[in-house]
């Protein structure tokens, strides 16, 4: 993503650098739970939920050891309170972490920005196990040191332990047990309500071969506190990684034999620009030389400045309503990005394919977390002005993913400069996860597929071209039956979800098992877990809260009415005419 602020980026920081460097400051993200005597307030990265709405929770607390955090959900159970866990990112984009507060007063958070101390290396059995609130880069580092690697890398390390197995958070692998993080746990510690002869509270021990570790290793949030899990590792690795930057053509053919040839691939497709970009990646022994590093464009700290030019930039394109211009930038970043290797490192800088390194480095990135000046931070920093956006992740059946592409190449055909717009940020991410046990998993081999796009300010301004991923959207969740990705997406992609998954009435049953009062579940993670469409209130259809029925539900006065997918007949877009629809 945002590569081109990071070409101006490039610029700012040679003409500024030398007076900012002198301060001190560090811009790191903001802590996501802001507490006062009213009460705390969570939110996610992008300080705005999917509904706009705030998520009070009138106290949090931050226990250290396991223990402290058995008797806050003791606490929780002897006074009836509703609870939820956050860890210290707060990285999900859906409200799953806030708890319920019907009755104010009546809820609380466990954060586990404190409980983050212990990571356990176990080498002759190739495992380790880690307290819930470690970061995943805390986690890779430790693992690596040791001289072992985690298989799993997810490509975004703001994660912590618990956070990244309970929403099913993945890398790209179909070898092995596959690139989500859950399908490498091998035991987990949970902290449930107990009666009160067991102290209100128990921790139980949950190991491989028990069918209760399904339930738990995707589990929302909703079953209970995670407070250890442990991992399988492998010994330590390289990678191998090269960028082949070509056209899109038969992209619906290639993927599937790139997903089965190297061990980690992705493809990165650009519709409007035709073109895709291969990823050939896979493991070299840790003879080979090379100490690269992948430090994704997307996630490198921005220049401030420059993160708040770029938004203007795009909102002036959008309200001028300026498909070229976006094409424009589109095919700037697409080429920045190209002479950049996304962001590869051979050691200081690019200097040329293939870039070998360690496994800790090749994948998961994040630099921008870690950003120690003052005029730079990650560029969606809420604080600043600058990134606003969509993220849509939709998770098909590997064998209906050609089909979907082939749909998605007819509507781009039609008109394929209104496809711009998702290529100024990263265009079509496509990964690879494999089957899973895990209840809230994928039951089949499957392709992840990834895209950003721009959010307006205020949710009853229309977005221009917005028919056109809402189309996309529609076809991929309910043409294809794609599964949303749990800590992603608008609120439309979480409808009829319980007969895509053959296991949901397990998953049910293990939590009526375990939480028997519902606890851990409360409005807004119900929301998503049973998909509730929001009341068909006007410009409901603007912000994915529903799909549109009637022209008032998208923004009739602003030129936008609700009309029929131009491909996917059966989808309800906003799609803006200069002229009334007869
Ligand atoms: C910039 C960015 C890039 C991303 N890239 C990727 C990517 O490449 N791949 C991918 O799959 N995802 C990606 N994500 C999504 C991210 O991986 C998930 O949001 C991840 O789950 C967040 O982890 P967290 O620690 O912040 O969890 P939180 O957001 O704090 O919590 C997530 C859920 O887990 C629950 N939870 C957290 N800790 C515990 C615990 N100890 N016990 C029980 N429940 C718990 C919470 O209640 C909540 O329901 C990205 C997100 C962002 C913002
Ligand atoms: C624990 O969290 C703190 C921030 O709260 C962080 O600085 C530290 O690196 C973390 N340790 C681990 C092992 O994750
Ligand atoms: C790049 O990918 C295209 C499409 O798969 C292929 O035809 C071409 O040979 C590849 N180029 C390289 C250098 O691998």
């Amino acid at each position: 993503m945002f590569s081109f602020r990071w070409l101006l980026g490039a610029l700012h920081l040679a003409i500024w650098g030398p007076i900012t460097l002198t301060m001190t400051h560090a811009m790191l993200p903001p802590p996501p739970v802001q507490c006062n005597d009213a009460g705390c307030t969570l939110y996610n990265s992008y300080g705005v939920w999917n509904d706009r709405k705030d998520c009070h929770v009138p106290s949090i607390t931050y226990p250290t050891t396991e223990e402290e955090l058995r008797l806050a959900v003791a606490h929780a159970n002897q006074n009836n309170l509703k609870v939820k866990v956050v860890s210290r990112f707060s990285h999900t984009i859906p409200k799953l972490a806030c708890p319920d507060d019907a009755q104010h007063g009546s809820s609380m958070l466990i954060s586990t920005l404190k409980y983050n101390s212990s990571i356990e290396i176990d080498a002759a059995n190739l495992a380790v196990t880690a307290d819930a609130g470690v970061g995943l880069r805390e986690l890779i580092d430790e693992v690596e040191r040791s001289g072992l690697s985690l298989v799993p890398a997810p490509y975004w390390e703001g994660v912590s332990v618990g956070g990244v197995i309970s929403t099913g958070a993945h890398g790209s692998s179909w070898w092995g047990k596959g690139g989500a993080v859950h399908d490498h746990v091998i035991g987990l510690n949970l902290i449930v309500p107990a009666r009160e002869s067991e102290g209100y509270a128990k921790i139980i021990r949950i190991g491989a071969k028990d069918p209760l570790l399904n339930a738990a290793k995707v589990s929302l949030g909703m079953l209970g506190v995670i407070s250890k899990v442990k991992l399988s590792l492998e010994p330590a690795f390289k990678r191998s990684v090269a960028y082949n930057f070509t056209d899109d053509a038969h992209i619906e053919d290639i993927f599937m034999d790139h997903g089965k040839k190297y061990e980690f691939a992705d493809v990165t497709w650009y519709p409007s620009r035709h073109t895709a970009v291969y990823r050939y990646d896979y493991r070299v022994p840790l003879s080979t030389s090379g100490n690269g590093e992948y430090d994704f464009l997307g996630f490198q700290p921005n220049s401030i400045v420059v993160s708040k030019t770029t938004r203007s930039s795009e909102k002036l394109l959008e309200s001028g309503r300026n498909v070229n211009g976006k094409c424009a930038l589109a095919t700037t970043f697409v080429g920045f990005k190209k002479l950049v290797a996304n962001g590869l490192k051979n050691g200081l800088i690019f200097t040329g394919y293939p870039v070998v390194g360690h496994q800790g480095k090749m994948q998961t990135s994040g630099s921008c977390l870690y950003s120690t000046r003052i005029d730079t931070s990650c560029a969606w920093d809420p604080r600043i002005g600058g990134l606003f956006f969509y993220e849509t992740t939709a998770i098909f059946p590997a064998l209906k993913f050609g089909d979907f592409l082939r749909d998605v190449k007819k509507l781009r055909d039609l008109k394929p400069e209104n496809f711009c717009g998702v290529d100024i940020y990263n265009g079509f991410l496509i990964r690879f996860i494999k089957a899973s046990q895990a209840y809230l998993g994928q039951s089949e081999d499957s392709v992840v597929l990834d895209f950003n796009y721009y959010r307006a300010d205020d949710s009853s301004t229309p977005r221009l071209n917005q028919d056109v991923w809402e189309e996309v959207e529609q076809m991929a969740f309910f043409k294809y039956g794609a599964k949303p990705h749990w800590a992603k997406n608008r609120n439309l992609a979480f409808l009829d979800l319980q007969h895509k998954y053959p296991s949901f009435s397990k998953f049910l049953a293990a939590k009526k098992q375990l939480d028997p009062k519902n606890m851990f579940s409360g409005e807004w993670s119900n929301e998503i877990l049973y998909g509730k469409e929001a009341e068909k209130a006007d410009g409901c259809a603007l912000e994915g809260q529903c799909i549109c029925s009637e022209d008032i539900h998208c923004s009739p006065k602003k030129g936008y009415f609700c009309e029929q997918g131009l491909v996917y007949k059966e989808a309800r877009v906003c799609r803006y005419s200069s002229s009334a629809p007869i």
